[in-house]
């Protein structure tokens, strides 16, 4: 029998958009991981490496289900929890995933030899603004959880990767509410990131080239597709 596996900690319920108990209940309620996955998520929860939580997890495997990608591109790889998460929903899809720590490269690489069955990720090492050029083809899915000051950088190239029907998937928008906070406000170390978001909403809100959609789901999920 497979063993089910339960959230317990994640570094996002300390700063909590969505009412604590909600997300506890969205976490716990809701069909729990279940397999090898959960080797990758413990070893993630246990050494404080930050992985998307389970509402997200949730969220991505039903979109996977009914898009049905053929290739999928993601920016921030960490240990490879989310594209080995991506590998098992879409069991067709070619999954490209970038990293540029080479202490995560290395988990990454460890875990997609014993978990990526299918062999259908290919991990990318570098700079993502680098990397992003030089990638060919179309992606259905292009998963951005990497610096988030970077995003609205990643952007124009990410648009030109993106299929017709694809979509782009940002996440950690909210920054625990942040976004809403005057700049000047904000510590001095944190303005580079916020401004960054800042100038993506700019970009992407109220502007008729793309459709958007935010999802209160994890630190905030934002999708956008082209109009
Ligand atoms: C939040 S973790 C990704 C978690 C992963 N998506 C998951 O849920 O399993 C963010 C990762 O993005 C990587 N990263 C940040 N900025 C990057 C960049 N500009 N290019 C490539 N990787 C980047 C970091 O090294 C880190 O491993």
């Amino acid at each position: 029998m497979v063993e089910t596996y339960k959230r317990t900690s994640n570094p996002m319920m300390n700063r909590p958009v969505v009412k604590p108990e909600l997300v506890e209940w969205m976490r716990e309620s809701q069909t729990q991981l279940s397999g090898e996955i959960t080797n990758v998520l413990e070893f993630a929860q246990t050494n404080n490496i930050p992985v998307i939580p389970h509402e997200t997890v949730l969220y991505f495997q039903m979109l996977l289900s009914l898009m049905r990608p053929q290739r999928i591109l993601e920016i921030g790889t960490a240990i490879g929890f989310s594209a080995l998460m991506m590998s098992e929903s879409a069991p067709n899809a070619e999954i490209v995933t970038i990293d540029r720590n080479p202490e995560m490269i290395a988990l990454a690489k460890e875990n997609l030899k014993q978990y990526d069955h299918r062999k259908q990720i290919i991990l990318k090492e570098g700079d993502a603004a680098e990397v992003l050029t030089e990638l060919t083809g179309t992606f259905d899915i292009i998963f951005m959880d990497s610096a988030k000051s970077k995003y609205v950088e990643f952007l124009p190239r990410a648009l030109e990767l993106l299929s017709d029907n694809g979509v782009i998937l940002m996440d950690d928008i909210f920054q625990a509410g942040e976004i809403l906070v005057p700049i000047m406000e904000i510590k001095r170390s944190q303005r580079a990131l916020e401004r960054g978001l800042r100038r993506l909403f700019d970009e992407v809100f109220n502007n008729p080239k793309y459709m958007t959609s935010v999802l209160p789901l994890g630190d905030g999920l934002l999708m956008i597709k082209k109009a």
